[in-house]
Protein backbone atom coordinates (compact mmCIF):
# COMPACT_ATOMS: atom_id res chain seq x y z
CA UNK A 1 0.00 0.00 0.00
CA UNK A 2 1.25 4.08 -0.05
CA UNK A 3 4.00 4.51 1.77
CA UNK A 4 2.98 7.56 2.29
CA UNK A 5 -0.43 6.37 3.88
CA UNK A 6 0.93 3.81 6.16
CA UNK A 7 3.33 7.08 7.59
CA UNK A 8 0.42 9.05 7.82
CA UNK A 9 -1.71 5.95 9.46
CA UNK A 10 1.57 5.64 11.95
CA UNK A 11 1.90 9.44 12.66
CA UNK A 12 -1.73 10.00 13.49
CA UNK A 13 -1.80 6.37 15.94
CA UNK A 14 1.00 7.32 17.67
CA UNK A 15 -0.21 10.99 18.53
CA UNK A 16 -3.58 9.63 19.87
CA UNK A 17 -1.59 6.81 21.62
CA UNK A 18 -3.81 5.25 24.55
CA UNK A 19 -7.37 7.62 23.44
CA UNK A 20 -7.20 5.57 20.88
CA UNK A 21 -8.70 1.66 20.58
CA UNK A 22 -8.43 -0.02 16.87
CA UNK A 23 -10.29 -3.11 16.52
CA UNK A 24 -10.58 -5.01 13.19
CA UNK A 25 -12.57 -8.01 11.93
CA UNK A 26 -10.71 -10.60 10.68
CA UNK A 27 -12.43 -9.91 6.83
CA UNK A 28 -10.54 -6.27 6.50
CA UNK A 29 -8.01 -5.88 4.83
CA UNK A 30 -4.06 -6.49 5.14
CA UNK A 31 -3.72 -2.80 5.28
CA UNK A 32 -5.79 -2.02 7.31
CA UNK A 33 -5.54 -5.37 9.75
CA UNK A 34 -1.99 -4.07 10.06
CA UNK A 35 -3.47 -1.12 12.30
CA UNK A 36 -5.70 -3.12 14.30
CA UNK A 37 -4.41 -3.32 18.35
CA UNK A 38 -6.55 -6.25 18.37
CA UNK A 39 -8.19 -8.54 15.77
CA UNK A 40 -11.00 -11.33 16.20
CA UNK A 41 -14.23 -12.85 14.85
CA UNK A 42 -17.70 -11.02 15.57
CA UNK A 43 -17.57 -12.29 18.88
CA UNK A 44 -14.26 -11.79 19.86
CA UNK A 45 -14.83 -8.22 18.95
CA UNK A 46 -17.33 -8.03 20.82
CA UNK A 47 -15.81 -8.84 24.18
CA UNK A 48 -12.65 -6.79 23.43
CA UNK A 49 -14.32 -3.93 22.71
CA UNK A 50 -15.15 -3.38 26.29
CA UNK A 51 -11.70 -4.02 26.74
CA UNK A 52 -10.19 -0.61 26.81
CA UNK A 53 -13.04 1.43 28.89
CA UNK A 54 -10.26 4.31 29.35
CA UNK A 55 -9.98 4.55 25.04
CA UNK A 56 -11.93 7.42 24.31
CA UNK A 57 -12.50 6.23 20.59
CA UNK A 58 -12.68 3.07 19.44
CA UNK A 59 -12.19 3.03 15.81
CA UNK A 60 -14.01 0.20 14.43
CA UNK A 61 -12.46 -1.65 10.99
CA UNK A 62 -15.65 -3.93 10.74
CA UNK A 63 -19.15 -3.06 9.36
CA UNK A 64 -22.02 -1.08 11.15
CA UNK A 65 -23.98 -3.73 12.98
CA UNK A 66 -20.47 -4.66 14.78
CA UNK A 67 -19.53 -0.75 15.24
CA UNK A 68 -23.45 -0.74 16.74
CA UNK A 69 -22.69 -3.48 19.27
CA UNK A 70 -19.26 -1.92 19.94
CA UNK A 71 -21.08 1.14 20.97
CA UNK A 72 -23.90 -0.64 23.50
CA UNK A 73 -20.91 -2.28 25.29
CA UNK A 74 -18.61 0.35 25.79
CA UNK A 75 -19.15 3.14 28.16
CA UNK A 76 -21.64 6.23 27.38
CA UNK A 77 -18.05 8.09 27.56
CA UNK A 78 -16.64 6.06 24.84
CA UNK A 79 -17.22 7.07 20.99
CA UNK A 80 -17.22 4.34 17.97
CA UNK A 81 -16.21 5.46 14.82
CA UNK A 82 -16.90 3.51 11.62
CA UNK A 83 -14.14 4.58 9.05
CA UNK A 84 -16.60 4.64 6.15
CA UNK A 85 -20.45 4.75 7.08
CA UNK A 86 -21.43 2.60 3.66
CA UNK A 87 -19.86 -0.42 5.14
CA UNK A 88 -23.17 -2.06 6.11
CA UNK A 89 -24.26 -5.85 5.63
CA UNK A 90 -26.40 -6.99 3.16
CA UNK A 91 -27.55 -9.96 5.46
CA UNK A 92 -27.96 -7.41 8.57
CA UNK A 93 -30.27 -5.71 5.90
CA UNK A 94 -32.75 -8.38 5.19
CA UNK A 95 -34.22 -8.42 8.82
CA UNK A 96 -35.85 -5.06 9.77
CA UNK A 97 -37.76 -3.99 12.51
CA UNK A 98 -40.68 -3.60 10.74
CA UNK A 99 -40.77 -6.94 8.88
CA UNK A 100 -39.82 -8.33 12.78
CA UNK A 101 -42.67 -6.77 14.13
CA UNK A 102 -44.95 -8.31 12.35
CA UNK A 103 -43.20 -11.96 11.76
CA UNK A 104 -43.83 -11.77 15.90
CA UNK A 105 -48.25 -10.95 15.15
CA UNK A 106 -47.95 -13.96 12.86
CA UNK A 107 -46.83 -16.05 15.55
CA UNK A 108 -48.79 -14.53 18.28
CA UNK A 109 -51.92 -15.01 16.14
CA UNK A 110 -50.94 -19.03 15.62
CA UNK A 111 -50.64 -19.25 19.26
CA UNK A 112 -47.23 -19.75 19.38
CA UNK A 113 -44.92 -16.84 20.13
CA UNK A 114 -45.24 -17.16 24.24
CA UNK A 115 -43.58 -20.35 23.47
CA UNK A 116 -40.74 -19.16 21.05
CA UNK A 117 -37.46 -17.86 22.15
CA UNK A 118 -35.71 -15.22 19.60
CA UNK A 119 -32.04 -16.55 18.86
CA UNK A 120 -30.46 -13.38 16.67
CA UNK A 121 -26.78 -13.29 14.94
CA UNK A 122 -24.72 -10.55 15.69
CA UNK A 123 -25.15 -9.68 12.15
CA UNK A 124 -28.44 -8.15 12.91
CA UNK A 125 -29.30 -4.22 13.42
CA UNK A 126 -29.05 -2.71 17.22
CA UNK A 127 -33.28 -2.74 16.87
CA UNK A 128 -33.47 -6.47 15.87
CA UNK A 129 -30.79 -6.78 19.09
CA UNK A 130 -33.32 -4.96 21.04
CA UNK A 131 -36.21 -6.76 19.76
CA UNK A 132 -34.10 -10.14 21.08
CA UNK A 133 -33.55 -8.61 23.97
CA UNK A 134 -37.24 -7.42 24.46
CA UNK A 135 -38.74 -11.11 23.72
CA UNK A 136 -36.92 -12.79 26.12
CA UNK A 137 -34.23 -13.74 23.56
CA UNK A 138 -30.04 -13.82 23.14
CA UNK A 139 -27.54 -12.78 20.51
CA UNK A 140 -25.56 -15.61 19.50
CA UNK A 141 -22.53 -15.38 16.87
CA UNK A 142 -20.85 -18.38 14.47
CA UNK A 143 -18.19 -19.39 17.50
CA UNK A 144 -21.30 -19.50 19.83
CA UNK A 145 -24.66 -20.60 17.64
CA UNK A 146 -24.90 -24.16 19.33
CA UNK A 147 -24.51 -23.34 23.49
CA UNK A 148 -27.07 -20.01 22.06
CA UNK A 149 -29.62 -22.88 20.82
CA UNK A 150 -29.17 -24.95 24.00
CA UNK A 151 -29.52 -22.65 26.27
CA UNK A 152 -32.98 -21.12 23.89
CA UNK A 153 -34.49 -24.39 24.30
CA UNK A 154 -34.41 -24.76 28.07
CA UNK A 155 -36.13 -21.27 27.87
CA UNK A 156 -38.57 -22.41 25.44
CA UNK A 157 -40.31 -25.00 22.56
CA UNK A 158 -39.37 -23.27 19.34
CA UNK A 159 -36.80 -20.88 17.85
CA UNK A 160 -37.28 -17.96 15.81
CA UNK A 161 -33.63 -17.65 14.60
CA UNK A 162 -32.73 -14.44 12.96
CA UNK A 163 -31.07 -13.11 10.40
CA UNK A 164 -29.57 -15.64 8.63
CA UNK A 165 -30.58 -18.90 7.78
CA UNK A 166 -27.82 -20.86 7.22
CA UNK A 167 -26.16 -21.13 10.48
CA UNK A 168 -29.62 -21.34 12.01
CA UNK A 169 -30.50 -24.34 9.97
CA UNK A 170 -26.67 -25.60 9.71
CA UNK A 171 -26.28 -25.31 14.31
CA UNK A 172 -29.97 -27.09 14.60
CA UNK A 173 -29.55 -30.06 11.42
CA UNK A 174 -25.27 -30.31 12.45
CA UNK A 175 -25.01 -30.02 15.54
CA UNK A 176 -28.42 -30.40 17.72
CA UNK A 177 -29.77 -33.45 16.30
CA UNK A 178 -32.33 -31.87 14.29
CA UNK A 179 -34.11 -32.93 11.05
CA UNK A 180 -34.65 -30.22 8.20
CA UNK A 181 -38.11 -31.14 8.76
CA UNK A 182 -38.31 -29.53 11.74
CA UNK A 183 -37.36 -26.25 10.19
CA UNK A 184 -39.37 -23.99 8.67
CA UNK A 185 -38.41 -20.75 6.01
CA UNK A 186 -39.94 -17.60 7.08
CA UNK A 187 -39.99 -15.33 4.32
CA UNK A 188 -40.77 -11.28 5.08
CA UNK A 189 -41.96 -10.59 1.82
CA UNK A 190 -44.59 -12.82 2.08
CA UNK A 191 -48.14 -12.76 3.95
CA UNK A 192 -47.46 -14.58 6.91
CA UNK A 193 -44.08 -15.68 6.12
CA UNK A 194 -45.54 -17.98 3.26
CA UNK A 195 -46.42 -20.27 5.92
CA UNK A 196 -49.80 -21.92 7.32
CA UNK A 197 -50.43 -21.63 11.08
CA UNK A 198 -50.23 -25.25 11.58
CA UNK A 199 -46.42 -25.23 9.65
CA UNK A 200 -45.32 -22.73 11.98
CA UNK A 201 -47.15 -24.98 15.00
CA UNK A 202 -45.48 -28.27 13.52
CA UNK A 203 -42.03 -26.36 13.60
CA UNK A 204 -39.20 -26.68 15.99
CA UNK A 205 -36.78 -23.66 14.57
CA UNK A 206 -38.33 -21.10 12.75
CA UNK A 207 -35.60 -19.56 10.45
CA UNK A 208 -35.55 -15.71 9.25
CA UNK A 209 -35.41 -15.78 4.79
CA UNK A 210 -31.97 -13.85 5.55
CA UNK A 211 -28.66 -15.33 4.39
CA UNK A 212 -24.70 -13.77 3.51
CA UNK A 213 -23.89 -13.11 -0.24
CA UNK A 214 -20.22 -13.79 -0.03
CA UNK A 215 -21.08 -17.46 1.60
CA UNK A 216 -24.16 -17.85 -0.19
CA UNK A 217 -21.60 -17.87 -3.92
CA UNK A 218 -19.71 -21.12 -2.94
CA UNK A 219 -21.92 -24.73 -3.94
CA UNK A 220 -21.76 -27.74 -4.18
CA UNK A 221 -19.75 -27.40 -7.27
CA UNK A 222 -17.09 -25.44 -5.69
CA UNK A 223 -16.88 -28.64 -2.95
CA UNK A 224 -16.78 -31.45 -5.73
CA UNK A 225 -14.39 -29.16 -7.66
CA UNK A 226 -11.71 -28.81 -5.30
CA UNK A 227 -11.92 -31.96 -4.34
CA UNK A 228 -11.31 -33.21 -7.70
CA UNK A 229 -8.26 -30.70 -8.39
CA UNK A 230 -6.60 -31.08 -5.12
CA UNK A 231 -6.62 -35.31 -4.19
CA UNK A 232 -6.77 -35.34 0.01
CA UNK A 233 -7.41 -31.62 0.47
CA UNK A 234 -9.31 -30.67 3.66
CA UNK A 235 -12.33 -28.60 3.13
CA UNK A 236 -13.43 -25.98 5.63
CA UNK A 237 -15.67 -23.58 5.44
CA UNK A 238 -17.68 -21.25 7.71
CA UNK A 239 -21.23 -21.77 8.86
CA UNK A 240 -22.90 -19.05 6.85
CA UNK A 241 -22.59 -20.97 3.85
CA UNK A 242 -25.36 -23.19 2.18
CA UNK A 243 -26.53 -26.24 4.17
CA UNK A 244 -25.67 -28.72 1.13
CA UNK A 245 -21.88 -26.58 1.49
CA UNK A 246 -21.79 -27.55 5.07
CA UNK A 247 -22.89 -31.21 4.77
CA UNK A 248 -19.92 -31.86 1.95
CA UNK A 249 -17.62 -30.02 3.82
CA UNK A 250 -14.94 -32.08 6.08
CA UNK A 251 -15.02 -29.04 8.79
CA UNK A 252 -17.00 -26.06 9.41
CA UNK A 253 -16.04 -23.27 12.07
CA UNK A 254 -16.39 -19.17 12.40
CA UNK A 255 -13.41 -17.33 11.08
CA UNK A 256 -11.66 -17.26 14.68
CA UNK A 257 -12.21 -21.77 14.36
CA UNK A 258 -10.58 -21.43 11.15
CA UNK A 259 -7.46 -19.51 11.79
CA UNK A 260 -6.95 -22.41 14.79
CA UNK A 261 -7.43 -25.12 12.67
CA UNK A 262 -4.63 -24.16 10.08
CA UNK A 263 -2.16 -23.19 13.10
CA UNK A 264 -2.58 -26.55 14.17
CA UNK A 265 -2.35 -27.97 10.56
CA UNK A 266 0.55 -30.26 9.73
CA UNK A 267 2.64 -29.44 6.95
CA UNK A 268 2.21 -30.10 3.82
CA UNK A 269 -1.32 -30.61 4.51
CA UNK A 270 -3.89 -29.17 2.00
CA UNK A 271 -6.65 -27.05 2.56
CA UNK A 272 -9.25 -25.30 1.09
CA UNK A 273 -11.07 -22.50 3.02
CA UNK A 274 -14.93 -21.56 2.67
CA UNK A 275 -14.80 -18.03 3.69
CA UNK A 276 -13.99 -14.58 2.36
CA UNK A 277 -11.19 -13.45 0.63
CA UNK A 278 -9.00 -11.81 2.48
CA UNK A 279 -8.48 -13.78 5.03
CA UNK A 280 -8.00 -16.80 2.82
CA UNK A 281 -5.57 -15.26 1.50
CA UNK A 282 -3.87 -13.79 5.10
CA UNK A 283 -3.75 -17.26 5.79
CA UNK A 284 -2.44 -18.54 2.58
CA UNK A 285 0.65 -16.41 3.43
CA UNK A 286 0.98 -16.79 6.62
CA UNK A 287 1.49 -20.89 6.01
CA UNK A 288 3.31 -21.58 2.97
CA UNK A 289 4.46 -24.91 4.68
CA UNK A 290 0.38 -25.61 3.72
CA UNK A 291 -1.40 -25.84 0.54
CA UNK A 292 -3.97 -22.94 1.35
CA UNK A 293 -6.98 -22.30 -1.19
CA UNK A 294 -10.11 -20.18 -1.85
CA UNK A 295 -12.92 -22.75 -1.75
CA UNK A 296 -14.35 -21.39 -5.37
CA UNK A 297 -12.44 -21.00 -8.30
CA UNK A 298 -14.17 -17.12 -8.94
CA UNK A 299 -13.10 -14.43 -6.05
CA UNK A 300 -15.02 -13.25 -3.78
CA UNK A 301 -14.15 -10.57 -1.47
CA UNK A 302 -17.06 -8.96 1.29
CA UNK A 303 -17.97 -5.62 -0.76
CA UNK A 304 -18.50 -3.63 2.12
CA UNK A 305 -16.10 -4.88 4.42
CA UNK A 306 -13.78 -3.98 2.11
CA UNK A 307 -14.61 -0.39 1.81
CA UNK A 308 -12.99 0.45 5.30
CA UNK A 309 -9.40 0.75 3.36
CA UNK A 310 -6.36 2.65 4.66
CA UNK A 311 -7.41 6.08 3.16
CA UNK A 312 -10.85 5.36 5.13
CA UNK A 313 -8.64 4.62 8.42
CA UNK A 314 -6.48 7.16 7.62
CA UNK A 315 -8.91 10.20 7.58
CA UNK A 316 -10.71 8.62 10.93
CA UNK A 317 -7.52 9.12 12.47
CA UNK A 318 -6.11 12.40 11.25
CA UNK A 319 -9.77 13.74 11.98
CA UNK A 320 -9.45 12.62 15.33
CA UNK A 321 -5.98 14.14 15.91
CA UNK A 322 -7.54 17.00 14.71
CA UNK A 323 -9.86 17.02 17.44
CA UNK A 324 -13.28 16.01 14.94
CA UNK A 325 -15.01 12.63 15.79
CA UNK A 326 -15.62 11.78 12.31
CA UNK A 327 -19.08 8.70 11.60
CA UNK A 328 -19.64 8.23 15.02
CA UNK A 329 -22.00 5.37 15.71
CA UNK A 330 -24.70 5.99 18.18
CA UNK A 331 -27.27 3.52 19.31
CA UNK A 332 -30.37 5.48 21.27
CA UNK A 333 -30.52 4.52 24.68
CA UNK A 334 -34.00 3.04 24.60
CA UNK A 335 -32.97 0.31 21.95
CA UNK A 336 -29.86 0.15 23.28
CA UNK A 337 -31.09 -1.02 27.28
CA UNK A 338 -32.88 -3.96 25.20
CA UNK A 339 -30.37 -4.65 22.90
CA UNK A 340 -27.52 -4.69 25.53
CA UNK A 341 -29.78 -7.26 27.61
CA UNK A 342 -29.43 -9.62 24.60
CA UNK A 343 -26.08 -9.23 24.34
CA UNK A 344 -25.14 -9.96 28.06
CA UNK A 345 -27.40 -13.28 27.94
CA UNK A 346 -24.80 -13.95 24.52
CA UNK A 347 -21.61 -13.14 27.12
CA UNK A 348 -22.95 -14.94 29.68
CA UNK A 349 -23.70 -18.16 27.73
CA UNK A 350 -21.30 -21.13 29.17
P1 LIG B 1 -17.53 -14.46 12.38
O1 LIG B 1 -16.73 -13.26 12.64
O2 LIG B 1 -18.41 -14.80 13.54
O3 LIG B 1 -16.74 -15.63 11.92
O4 LIG B 1 -18.59 -14.10 11.22
C1 LIG B 1 -18.25 -13.84 9.94
C2 LIG B 1 -19.01 -12.73 9.34
O5 LIG B 1 -19.67 -12.86 8.35
C3 LIG B 1 -18.93 -11.44 9.93
O6 LIG B 1 -19.62 -10.58 9.15
FE1 LIG C 1 -22.37 -9.41 6.01
FE2 LIG C 1 -21.56 -11.59 4.72
FE3 LIG C 1 -20.08 -9.40 4.62
FE4 LIG C 1 -20.26 -10.79 6.90
S1 LIG C 1 -19.33 -11.46 5.00
S2 LIG C 1 -20.40 -8.58 6.68
S3 LIG C 1 -22.40 -11.52 6.78
S4 LIG C 1 -22.17 -9.63 3.80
Amino acid sequence: SDPNLVERARAAKAALGDRVFILGHHYQRDEVIEFADVTGDSFKLARDAAARPEAEYIVFCGVHFMAESADILTTDAQQVVLPDLAAGCSMADMATAEQVAECWDVLTDAGIADVTVPVSYMNSSADIKAFTGKHGGTICTSSNAKRALEWAFEQGQKVLFLPDQHLGRNTAVREMGFSLDDCVLYNPHKPNGGLTAEQLRDAKMILWRGHCSVHGRFSLDSVNDVRERIPGVTVLVHPECKHEVVAAADMVGSTEYIIKALDAAEPGSKWAIGTELNLVRRLAKAHPDKEIVFLDRAVCFCSTMNRIDLPHLVWALESLVEGRVPNVITVDPETEKYAKAALDRMLALP
